[in-house]
């Protein structure tokens, strides 16, 4: 009974089954508990003999449960440890597609910088509530001129000296910020955030413009536009791109141009460098021999061209979305849509 109690014991897999092993020996009706019961009916004789080997058989086989008990015990905290492990050499998993994403204005003016930066482009930085002298009067529009109307501008409340600063209409006051900061030769671009008070499907009373300078001895209209080319055929990415100058005005260019680029327009879909449309994406021109005399220069010994293109303008052209406003709501779904991965 013994060899075979303590086989059963070994054998035992885990807790229940230990558990069934001990109840089939020590339980009530188990078989040494059976035993035990004999030693009652025993002469004193026979239990003298019967009772030591009797009791004997039950405390090994407590040992034995209580042994391989701890045994189970210590196996399955083995097993647990093993499958709880962090394997800190696994690969990590890849981040949740729910990433932030780099807005289209920002990837429109990082493109634009680099492809300026490739024609020995700096970039000019200004500030957004400029004075009054700066957006207007330094870039010869006269007081009263009905061009500031024409800007449908954002005025600040007057300071105690009576001066009202305004949210600039253009990055144009950078020029002469610019001009007025450093010497010629001077070739800069000059991104940032521009005001008017306009708002509907391709206006937003915020909106982005990045302006152009050059200026030195020599910087004529055929540079202007071979620039300009050569800005147009890398942002639209296309080998070639008809470029219509048509005359305009503005009071700080002389003479002055509005430029459209060819395209076609199938079914709302836009492509560049093809086609019989035309759409309006800059003003240009050559800088005004009074902008240059407010700036300090000669303009008998000095020249040169400046551009201002509509940022958001033509992202929506290259990369096709219909309307301006969501740009600037955050919505996190349009966000992640037309938003670029870093
Ligand atoms: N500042 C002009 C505008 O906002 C654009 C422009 C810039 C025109 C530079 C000529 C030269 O419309």
């Amino acid at each position: 009974l013994e060899r075979d109690l303590i086989a059963q014991v070994e054998a035992a897999a885990d807790e229940p089954a230990l558990e069934a092993v001990r109840v089939a020996a020590l339980g009530k009706k188990g078989s040494v508990s059976d035993l035990l019961k004999t030693l009652g009916s025993m002469t004193p004789e026979e239990r003298k003999a019967r009772g030591p080997l009797i009791n004997g058989l039950r405390d090994r086989v407590q040992g034995a449960l209580g042994a391989r008990r701890e045994a189970l015990a210590e196996a399955g905290l083995e097993a647990r440890l093993a499958a709880e492990r962090v394997d800190v050499t696994l690969p990590v998993r890849e981040a949740p597609e729910l990433g932030g994403r780099i807005h289209p204005i920002s990837q429109v003016i990082d493109e634009i910088t680099a492809i300026f930066a490739d024609m020995g482009f700096s970039v000019a930085e200004g500030p957004d509530i400029e004075t009054d002298e700066l957006n207007f009067t330094a870039l010869n529009f006269p007081p009263g001129h009905p061009a500031r109307e024409m800007h449908d501008t954002f005025f600040l409340a007057p300071d105690r000296n009576g001066q009202r600063k305004v949210l600039r209409t253009h990055t144009s006051p950078v020029q002469i910020r610019t001009m007025r900061a450093e010497a010629p030769p001077i070739r800069v671009i000059i991104p940032g955030r521009t005001y008017r008070h306009d708002s509907d499907q391709t206006h937003t009373p915020m909106f982005h413009q990045v302006e152009g300078l050059v200026i030195d001895r020599s910087a004529n209209i055929a540079n202007l536009k071979w620039v300009l080319e050569e800005f147009c055929k890398a942002f639209f990415e296309v080998e070639n791109v008809k470029m219509r100058f048509r005359p305009s005005f503005f009071p700080f260019t002389e003479p002055s141009a509005e430029v459209d680029i060819q395209c076609s327009r199938k079914g709302g879909e836009i492509r560049f460098g093809e086609g019989e449309d035309w759409l309006e994406i800059l003003g240009c021109g050559m800088v005004h021999p009074n902008v240059l005399r407010n700036c300090g220069l000669d303009p008998d010994g000095i020249q040169g061209f400046a551009f201002g293109v509509g940022i958001d303008r033509i992202a929506m052209l290259k990369y096709g979305m219909p309307d301006l406003r969501p740009f600037f709501e955050a919505d996190v779904r349009w966000l992640d849509h037309y938003g670029f991965r870093p």
